[in-house]
């Protein structure tokens, strides 16, 4: 299952993970920068924050309440687009999502 992770500056890295990862997880085990995930997926810090692209917003899972209470605390201005990318697990209905990266978490 392929994720694809824009960075602001409009550089593309993608990454590989197999059913049921994070898209934070993806992320981390490829070394794409800019997910910082400091609780680890614990949906505790909201600096695994990511703009989910238009095309993918409606495919993925609706978030949670304590997700959305959490995006209220982003570095990077909340977007109706914003997820929290440890909320977001892939399967293969979701091969290809694209995301966008923060420029910063904080
Ligand atoms: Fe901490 Fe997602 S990794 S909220």
């Amino acid at each position: 299952i392929q994720v694809h992770f824009r960075s602001e500056d409009g550089s593309v890295k993608s990454a590989v993970g197999t059913d049921g990862d994070s898209v934070m997880e993806i992320a981390r085990n490829n070394g794409v920068p800019g997910i910082v995930a400091e609780c680890g997926g614990a949906a505790m810090c909201a600096t695994c924050h990511v703009y989910v692209s238009s095309d993918w917003l409606e495919r993925i899972p609706p978030m949670s309440e304590f997700e959305d209470e959490l995006l209220e605390g982003t570095g990077a201005p909340r977007m109706e687009n914003s997820r929290l990318g440890c909320q977001i697990k892939v399967s293969d209905t979701l091969d290809g999502l694209e995301v966008t990266v923060p420029a910063s978490q904080y």
